[in-house]
């Protein structure tokens, strides 16, 4: 085996990509695609779901001919953005409609519904959920609701509904599998954190039809096939998981209290509860970790809707860059954001707020306030939002000894050292930071017996990290918090 590769589909929000991993973790090849976003209305966004499938199989056959082969793949690793609704019929393997993407806030006004009818807590309860747009079981709703080819697949019987990894699966085995592992099942508010498979009064309660769900599998093992007209032989898919469940993993986030944080297209905080059923009072997230041989290890999250996005809105949108990378040199470029302050709500307010009408603002303008001002409080505010979950997380008596981050944002030094001083917290940066597509490798190499352990597989394949220490004045940091706050208070 040693000669053999794990072929990892990563699968984003904004791109996808299919990279190669040695069963030792090196990164060999990578391939990549942007995805077409859609915004059709003011809080609404889409993905063509025929695209995803397209782009992601151009990249896979690239990387599959780059190790030589599909004799050469041991597996592949799926990881995926999660809650992003696809549905498709499974007698043309076709998609219905667009996929809803889970930046959406359509369905802000069913959500709000339900919680008037005081359904919140008991759905908490069971999926460690809120009811929020975010999640992926309105979405669905409102596609039976208003896609009239939804509504009729579904009389028919042949309605397929299912987050990015199902559909990819679907599309690669040939519509052999409807899978869904349980990390990104369980952020469909449908399936119970304790529940091997969906709970039927969740689904009569979304009003989603309990037969055009996936069924419900583990994150590694034998999990299904690639049809061998695809790369010339059947590969087997052997890991699967929720990118932010995967970046845990391959930030090697195992052990009770161990905390990781990545910017990528949001900014998600993840911080293991092993086999503790996680529990929140103070509006974070319980979530799948891991499903290996039907046990499951569990996360506290906390969910930012907008970090790298934010920096795609200044570039593409606003044109104040050309390029990401200029931020860090911009925000260096001032001793400090003269008084700016960004508040990212462009798609509402995740954890530990929960707006889904909040929009986003930029304060403390005046005529001095330059470009270097405003990007500089666009980085900033991901050190803000992140302290925002720290203190949740804190008083969920889950304080965090030290974070470890990863994700395309990451690799600005100055927000790594911002994000330290502001949190008062050692931050360590692995040196491979693609952490996300190493833990859907690590998930594939144990799914195809390369390693005994998950534990075996992360220490194996795992690798050295940078720090950064706190070394703001206290009275700049206490100044930055007070602003911060005076901004939130107004979105
Ligand atoms: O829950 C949404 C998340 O999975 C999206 O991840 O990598 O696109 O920011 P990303």
């Amino acid at each position: 085996m040693s000669d053999q590769y794990i072929c990892v589909l990563d699968e984003g929000t904004t791109s996808t990509r299919a990279m190669l991993f040695t069963l030792d973790g090196k990164p060999s090849g990578t391939a990549q695609a942007d995805l077409t976003q859609f915004y059709p209305r003011d809080g609404w966004v889409e993905h063509d779901a025929a695209e995803i499938r397209d782009r992601t199989l151009a990249c896979a056959r690239e990387m599959v001919a780059k190790a030589g082969g599909a004799e050469r793949i041991a597996a592949i690793g799926i990881t995926n953005q999660r809650e992003t609704v696809v549905a498709w019929d499974k007698q043309t393997g076709e998609p219905l409609t667009r996929a809803i993407v889970w930046q959406d806030r359509r369905t802000s006004e069913f959500c709000a519904q339900l919680k008037a009818r005081g359904h919140e807590e008991g759905v908490r309860e069971k999926t460690g959920l809120l009811l929020d747009p975010y999640f992926s079981a309105t979405k669905m709703r409102w596609m039976l609701d208003n896609v009239p080819e939804v509504r009729a697949a579904a009389e028919r019987g042949t309605l397929a509904f299912g987050t990015v990894e199902s559909w990819l699966v679907w599309c690669l085995s040939g519509g052999r599998a409807h899978v869904s592992d349980a990390s990104n099942a369980s952020r469909s508010l449908l399936l119970p954190l304790e529940g091997d498979t969906w709970d039927e009064g969740l689904c009569e309660l979304f009003g989603v039809p309990i037969t055009a769900l996936p069924v419900v599998v583990d994150c590694a093992g034998a999990l299904a096939q690639t049809t061998p007209e695809l790369f010339g032989k059947a590969i087997p898919i052997c890991g699967m998981a929720g990118d932010q469940q995967a970046a845990t993993i391959g930030q090697g986030c195992l052990e009770p209290g161990a905390t990781k944080a990545t910017y990528g297209t949001g900014a998600f905080i993840l911080a293991s509860t092993g086999a503790e059923v996680p529990h929140s009072d103070n509006r974070l997230l319980g979530t799948v970790l891991t499903q290996i041989d039907g046990a499951r290890t569990y996360a506290l999250e906390g969910s930012v809707f907008v970090a790298g996005s934010l920096i795609q809105y200044l570039r593409d949108r606003l044109g104040l860059i050309a390029s990401a990378g200029e931020t860090e040199a911009l925000a260096r470029s001032v001793t400090d954001s003269g008084g700016v302050v960004v508040v990212p709500a462009l798609s509402g307010l995740g954890a530990p707020h929960w707006l889904p009408e909040a929009r986003g603002s930029i304060t403390g303008l005046s005529f001095a306030s330059s470009k270097a001002h405003v990007v500089r409080a666009a980085l900033e505010a991901m050190a803000h939002q992140t302290r925002d979950l720290a203190a949740a997380f804190a008083a969920d008596g889950a304080r965090w000894r030290g974070i470890r981050i990863d994700g395309g944002m990451a690799a600005n030094d100055w927000m790594a050292q911002d994000i330290a001083d502001i949190l008062q917290l050692p931050v360590t940066r692995p040196q491979f930071v693609e952490t996300t597509a190493l833990g859907a490798a690590i998930l594939a190499a144990l799914g195809c017996g390369a390693y005994g352990t998950l534990a075996d597989a992360v220490s194996a394949m795992t690798g050295a990290a940078d720090r950064f220490t706190p070394e703001m004045a206290p009275s700049t940091r206490a100044m930055r918090l007070a602003n911060w706050e005076r901004a939130l208070a107004k979105v």
